[in-house]
């Protein structure tokens, strides 16, 4: 079965409620929360996502799934568990070593989230390996993490299969989720490539028909 995370990244200012109201009735599976510090990306969404994050729970009862670009994972986890997200993911590129990966890993347990680990752009995704029988979900970032609207890398297709393919020859329960560039267009080589969990935003958000969309990039 294929989700939809909608990254409300660059949802309209001053039309929040009807955004998120409009997407849940559209039946999205997840509000995509993209935390970004200003250091491990450049541009800085960390408070805005606390606020906007905090006014969906309290108007919502969709699961959300929360996206860290911060190099202090272990502030960024303790900051969004207040909204007791569905999932909670963090960059492997973000720790020092195998012992951080491993603390992030159960602190984000501690705080009852699912956990999801993600990989960017030029991140091997033999690196992710080790720590899969650990987590719920592996991220393969399909655009250099930093902003929305950028297009689908294509080679990231290939990266998407090679992880599925250790995730099936392991007999690993794990979600893979693309994130970046996901439109009608992009979709079905994404699915095709084995990922079941797929971010949009500009695809979503521009759309007319949020119910239209998000049942098309479902199929
Ligand atoms: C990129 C973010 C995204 C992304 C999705 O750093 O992680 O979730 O902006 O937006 P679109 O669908 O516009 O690529
Ligand atoms: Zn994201």
């Amino acid at each position: 079965m294929i989700e939809i995370s909608t990254s409300i990244l660059n949802m309209i200012k001053g039309k929040e409620s009807e955004t998120i109201f409009g997407l849940e009735k559209a039946k999205t599976d997840y509000f995509h929360i993209d935390v970004m510090d200003g250091k491990f990306v450049k541009n800085d969404t960390y408070n805005n996502m606390l606020n906007l994050s905090s006014y969906i729970k309290r108007i919502s009862n969709l699961p959300m799934d929360v996206h860290l670009m911060v190099e202090d994972v272990k502030k960024g986890i303790n900051d969004f568990s207040s909204i007791e997200p569905n999932i909670i993911t963090f960059h492997l590129e973000a720790c020092k070593n195998e012992n951080e990966v491993m603390e992030c890993i159960n602190l984000i347990k501690q705080n009852n989230s699912k956990v999801g680990i993600s990989v960017k752009p030029n991140t091997p995704i033999e690196s992710v390996y080790k720590y899969l029988p650990f987590v719920h979900m592996c991220l393969v970032m399909t655009v250099e993490p930093g902003k929305g609207g950028q297009t689908l890398l294509s080679e990231m297709l290939d990266k998407i299969k090679e992880l599925k393919k250790f995730i099936d020859e392991n007999k690993l329960e794990i979600d893979i989720e693309a994130d970046g560039g996901i439109n009608l267009k992009t979709c079905d080589d994404v699915k095709n490539a084995g990922a079941n969990v797929l971010v949009s935003g500009t695809a979503i958000l521009m759309a007319k028909d949020y119910k239209e969309i998000i049942d098309e990039l479902k199929k």
